[in-house]
């Protein structure tokens, strides 16, 4: 049996940064998957930091052609929805997600990892992401309430056993800035027929509309997925990472086209005060696949 990266599993930690990383020219892209793949977090039993690394899904398929997914694709196109609305690719070659109790061991072992890639890949996207107030995103309302339970969420997450990528699972990883003022402008009762879900205790609308997200996104539709969402950003510019992890890369695909007005004619409504400036789809391989014959590198902090 083989397991799953834990990292993707791993909730309640506080402080996360995602690095999108590229191979540099003239650099070869499968020594890239050597290199993060021999990345460990600290040893240490406390302040410690999961990893959860992820690659290109071509370049996946490339490295271990016998442990790919069939059909698993890159964000390689802008996905174009109705009334102009544009979901932006940007895919890139690797993605590092870093997680812990707080931001000084993954500010120090995102440190680390980059100076391991120094001269081999550069930085293309990094993001730092921290909760709001417990369990809400920063539009305000609770984020996860339709989530599988860890009992649950591998079966959502994971390839099952004798399949091509077994234990991997799909990640969509895509950046929405929030138009904060415009989303504030409505009242509560307006906020909620755009969700779908009461604000205060997340219960859902009986009369939802049709446009609202929850709508846009019903796992009944579309098959079910596990979310680890968080917020990013400064004060003035903010928004939520999407975070998506599922065993099927269509149900991530075909919300996304339902949220962009592709299945019924009608854009999610959250559309109309969020917009996403990334968006990239990563192979994120089984924990065994990041054995290396070369040796481990453990990314110390700096005291350590
Ligand atoms: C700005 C970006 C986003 C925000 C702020 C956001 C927020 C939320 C909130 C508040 C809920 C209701 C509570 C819950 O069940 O978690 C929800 C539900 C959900 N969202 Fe999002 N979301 C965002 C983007 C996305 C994207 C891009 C996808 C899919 C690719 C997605 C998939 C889902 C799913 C599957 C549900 C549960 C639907 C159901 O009830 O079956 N969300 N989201």
């Amino acid at each position: 049996m083989r397991n799953a990266q834990s990292g993707i599993f791993a909730l309640g930690n506080p402080s996360h940064a995602y690095l999108e990383f590229d191979v540099l020219d003239g650099r070869n892209r499968r020594d890239l998957v050597a290199a993060i793949s021999s990345f460990r977090e600290p040893r240490t039993t406390m302040g410690g930091v999961n990893l959860v690394v992820g690659f290109r899904p071509e370049l996946w398929s490339e490295v271990a052609p016998h442990d790919a997914p069939d059909g698993i694709k890159g964000f390689n196109d802008n996905l174009v929805g109705v009334e102009g609305f544009i979901m932006p690719a940007t895919q890139h070659d690797a993605v590092l997600w870093l997680s812990g109790s707080a931001y000084d061991v993954i500010f120090d072992v995102s440190r680390r990892a980059l100076a391991e890639l120094k001269g081999l890949a550069s930085i293309a996207e990094e993001t730092s992401s921290w909760p709001y107030r417990h369990d809400r995103d920063l539009t305000g309302f609770i984020d996860g309430s339709e989530n599988p339970t860890l009992i649950d969420a591998p079966e959502v997450a994971l390839i099952p056993e004798g399949n091509p990528g077994t234990a991997g699972s799909v990640l969509l990883l895509q950046k929405w800035a929030h138009d904060t003022a415009l989303w504030e402008a409505l009242d509560d009762d307006r906020q909620e027929k755009v969700i779908g879900r009461k604000k205060l205790d997340s219960v859902e609308l009986e009369d939802k509309p049709a446009d609202s997200h929850v709508a846009s996104t019903d796992q009944d539709k579309f098959g079910k997925i596990f979310r680890r969402n968080m917020p990013y950003g400064t004060v003035t510019n903010h928004g939520t990472m999407f975070v998506g992890f599922s065993a099927d890369q269509q149900r991530l695909a075909t919300m996304l086209e339902s949220m962009a007005g592709l299945t019924s004619g009608v854009r999610d409504a959250l559309t109309r005060y969020t917009r996403p400036i990334t968006g990239a789809y990563y192979f994120v391989p089984a924990a065994e696949c990041l054995r290396q014959p070369a040796p481990d590198v453990v990314l110390e902090t700096a005291t350590n």
